[in-house]
């Protein structure tokens, strides 16, 4: 199976000279002269009968090659940075919205017949400090006037939002009762300082009255973890529940956002057993912010800029990887609504250092490209048997 699986890889990279580069210097990265054969294989088509395939998009990818690369192959986005609350939302209470760089990704992108996600409403970061500042009445105002504000201003034209955002903790420890989902909260979050566990009920809410016609999600990473996963998944049960029990036909959290920000070591056993638990509830899952880092990236080490080229070794092991999980994504594909990557190319990626995306900093497909375009073939799978 392994030599079936390098000798797919290597054509790959024969045919279509895949390999790395590192970092060239340069913020812009080209594509220069050479032919973009990968284009070929559109992922959006590839996965037509699966699930939409999206990605990332900042200003920086609305023109020149970035842009080919998500017109060709990505049927949907989620704006990298400005939709939070930070890019939107005044700096000081009473300021004016700005939406103008939003409205810009929403047009070029609708031009291109690319569907919008938003992202993300409420969070504890990116978001301005004098929101979660005064008394709790006033910070409920300010959670019920952002939301508003933003949902009426991007009606019809964003089709599902992450409501909340990371509430949960990063870690959860072992041997904890999950269930008591509110004692698993982030603390440090000035939502929850102000309004407690209720803050998240309340942004759902308020959000379903503002827009009926989106779907509403709740979005957070480590979903791979069972113990943060059980109490993600507690979170959403209770809180539907009790929606439902005043009558509601329509869950309030409509669907969980697995942001698989991932790595070599990634299980996939454990993202299936997630995917499973989640769909247990009821809802739809969405892989959100999919990346796979070949080495581990510390928290002090994120940001654009230092991709590297890499051995053949670790395009092969992460190659792997893709295949694995785009495998295991399709075997669900009732369930997840939408596949989502965090980034086209790994100089610009927030993680670059791990590169982590499926093209190098010279936008030249890696041996993740095809893998993901082909699974099956790269994990020499014969779907047959
Ligand atoms: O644009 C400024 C630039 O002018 C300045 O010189 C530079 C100096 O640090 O910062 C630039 O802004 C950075 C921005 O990315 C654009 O690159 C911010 O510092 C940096 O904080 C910001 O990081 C973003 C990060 O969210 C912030 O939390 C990443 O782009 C974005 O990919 C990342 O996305 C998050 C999701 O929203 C939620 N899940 C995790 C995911 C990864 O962290």
């Amino acid at each position: 199976m392994k030599i079936k699986l390098l000798s797919v890889l290597i054509l790959a990279f024969v045919l279509f000279g895949c390999e790395s580069s590192g970092s060239s210097g340069t913020q812009r990265a080209s594509a220069g002269n050479q032919a973009p054969n990968h284009f070929n294989t559109p992922l959006k088509t590839v996965y037509q009968d699966y699930f939409p395939i999206g990605n990332i998009v900042n200003n920086n990818y609305l023109r020149g090659d970035f842009f080919e690369i998500l017109k060709t192959h990505f049927s949907v986005v989620t704006s990298e940075n400005n939709m939070k609350p930070d890019h939107l939302g005044p700096r000081e209470r009473g300021g004016n919205y700005n939406f103008a760089p939003a409205d810009n990704q929403i047009r070029i992108m609708a031009e291109n017949g690319i569907r919008m996600h938003g992202h993300t409403l409420i969070w504890h970061s990116q978001t301005h400090r004098w929101m979660t500042e005064g008394t709790p009445e006033q910070v409920r105002e300010n959670l019920v006037n952002h939301i508003n504000t933003v949902m009426a201003h991007f009606k019809g034209r964003v089709t599902s939002w992450d409501v909340v955002n990371e509430a949960v903790r990063e870690r959860v420890n072992p041997g904890e009762n999950y269930e008591l989902w509110r004692n698993h909260l982030r603390q440090e979050s000035g939502w929850f300082k102000a309004l407690g566990a209720d803050y998240i009920d309340l942004a759902f809410r308020t959000a379903r009255a503002a827009d009926p016609a989106v779907t509403l999600y709740y979005n957070d990473y480590n979903l791979d973890n069972s113990r943060k996963a059980q109490v993600v998944a507690n979170m959403v049960r209770e809180i539907n529940a009790r929606y439902r029990s005043e009558g509601n036909t329509r869950n309030l959290i409509e669907g969980v956002g697995m942001q698989a920000h991932y790595g070599l070591t990634t299980s996939v056993p454990n993202v299936r057993a997630s995917i499973e638990r989640f769909i247990a509830l009821g809802i739809e899952v969405s892989i959100s912010e999919l990346d796979v880092e070949v080495r581990s990236v510390g928290s002090g080490s994120f940001g654009i800029g230092h991709s590297r080229r890499l051995s053949d070794m670790e395009q092969r092991q992460q190659a792997i990887k893709y295949a694995e999980l785009f495998s295991l994504f399709k075997q669900y594909k009732d369930h997840i609504a939408r596949v989502t990557l965090w980034g086209i190319d790994d100089e610009h990626s927030w993680k670059s250092l791990g590169n982590p995306c499926l093209w190098d900093a010279r936008l030249q497909p890696k041996q993740a490209f095809f893998a993901v375009a082909n699974p099956t073939e790269a994990l020499g799978i014969d779907e047959n048997h």
